[in-house]
């Protein structure tokens, strides 16, 4: 067992923080924001993430987990992870103030000797930087890179369960020093230098990103040539080169990630004079997608007099109230601008959205986003709406225009109970009983694995 402290609460830090406890270790949160701080001593979590509540809970019961804004707390600390928000800044840069205001907190109460962990994703060369930093050398801290890779909605699995424990060092010391934190875990642990540890994991996300994007772009040529975007990815994916995942059409992605770190590496790049116009356009196709959605909806609705669209699912992809970056609300302020009325529903990410949204009609079940809306747009492919009963969404709705922002649901079902079907690069001949597209929980076959858990 070591002691272990993690700044930040965020979802990085909590997951971080409530796994190490898992893995037996003594960990200390510390959360500076007084209100977050005090809610989660009340029992309340910010975040909804399965599974992470009965850890935190749990191991809190335990002794082995605690929450504090007092960083005298880590004094007993033999490594201390760094989980601090590194939002886009200026230019998209990533802005590492609170990485950097969370180093100056803790030096006057770490230990001598203890192992800086820097889980933020921050730019490259940030790490090496930290280590140069008079007080970091005086107080004899080691700082070492250990990106997280864990996903939204299976965050607490991602963690326990890693592909790959990475571990950006300059000391074979420290390099098992941290080995030793993850020791019980069944982990490849790949050693490498500080710096491609950070590049390692903004090439990550950004790669991901590249495919989502890559996947769109041709889901318009699909569209064009009336070709099924779904065989395509099916076909494509089944080549082991390539693999089946994040090859699934639709609004793009969304989140805290993807989106800043695709700008941050952009900016970093522009920086040292590299040339990147595969992040360009890898960032522009996201946006097109959400455009060419709103659009869609509002051709749509031409000629109809105060038109409703009801937007199901709100957060940037299922098992998640995150709404940071979520093409559903892009495109829902999009129709609010054109003088559309926007009725959402989503089942746990409601009140989020309605802080970013003042204006948008919330609703607590689907058929009453339904009632009355000229066009539907399934933005988020939660479980629940897998047993939408459509015949009462078709009598339910004024109109019939159904886009699928995420091409999960069954075209031709719904094509013959009467509705308009809209997807990303699903052919209109099977539309017309010439196949099925698969249906929500069909999961397209070699493209499922990822986000439709
Ligand atoms: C991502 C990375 O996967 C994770 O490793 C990193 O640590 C943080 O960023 P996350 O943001 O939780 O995780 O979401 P992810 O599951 O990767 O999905 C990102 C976005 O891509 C979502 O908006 C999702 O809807 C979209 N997506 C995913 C697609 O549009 N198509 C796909 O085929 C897969």
């Amino acid at each position: 067992m070591e002691q272990l402290a993690v700044l930040g609460a965020g979802y990085v830090g909590l997951v971080t923080a409530a796994c190490l406890a898992e893995l037996g270790h003594r960990v200390t949160c510390i959360e500076v924001d007084g209100r977050r701080l005090m809610a989660l001593k009340a029992g309340q979590l910010p975040i909804y993430e399965r599974g992470l509540p009965e850890l935190i809970w749990g191991n809190a019961q335990r002794g082995r987990l605690f929450f504090s804004d007092d960083f005298g707390e880590i004094a007993d600390a033999d490594a201390i992870f760094v989980a601090v928000p590194t939002p886009s800044g200026e230019n998209g840069e990533a802005d590492i103030s609170f990485v950097r205001q969370a180093v100056y907190s803790l030096i006057p109460h770490a230990k001598r000797g203890v192992l800086l962990i820097i889980k933020s994703t921050v730019p490259v060369g940030t790490a090496d930087r930290i280590s140069q930093l008079p007080p970091v050398l005086k107080a004899g801290i080691e700082v070492v890179s250990n990106p997280e890779f864990l996903r939204q909605g299976t965050a607490v699995r991602d963690f326990l369960q890693p592909e790959r424990v990475v571990i950006g060092a300059e000391s074979a010391q420290a390099v098992e020093r941290v080995a030793r934190i993850y020791a019980s875990l069944e982990a490849s642990i790949v050693s490498v230098d500080r710096r491609s540890a950070e590049l390692a994991k903004y090439t990550a996300n950004a790669l991901l990103a590249t495919r989502i994007s890559f996947i769109n772009e041709i889901s318009h040529i699909a569209t064009a040539v009336n070709a099924d975007i779904d065989d395509v990815a099916r076909i494509v994916g089944m080549d082991r080169r390539i693999g089946p995942a994040f090859l699934r059409s639709g609004l793009g992605w969304g989140g805290s990630c993807f989106p800043k770190d695709v700008l941050a590496l952009t900016s970093a790049a522009a920086r040292y004079g590299c040339h990147t116009p595969i992040l360009r356009a890898v960032y522009e196709i996201n946006e097109l997608q959400r455009e060419h959605a709103a659009q869609l909806l509002i051709d749509a609705l031409h000629g109809i007099d105060d038109p409703i669209v009801a937007v199901l699912g709100v957060a940037f992809k299922p098992n998640t109230d995150d709404v940071r970056g979520s093409p559903a609300l892009t495109i829902a302020e999009r129709l609010l601008g054109n003088g559309v009325t926007v009725r959402i529903h989503d089942p746990f990410a409601l009140v989020n959205a309605s802080d970013v949204l003042a204006r948008i009609d919330c609703r607590p079940d689907p058929y009453s986003a339904l009632e009355g809306a000229d066009a539907l747009l399934l933005a988020t492919e939660w479980e629940e709406y897998e047993t939408l009963d459509w015949t009462l969404v078709r009598e339910t709705m004024r109109g019939k225009t159904v886009v699928d922002g995420r091409n999960v649901l069954n075209g031709g079902h719904l094509t013959e109970l009467g509705f308009r079907y809209r997807s990303f690069g699903r052919p209109e001949h099977k539309l017309n009983g010439n196949g099925t597209h698969h249906n929500i929980n069909g999961s397209i076959p070699g493209v499922a694995g990822e986000g439709v858990e």
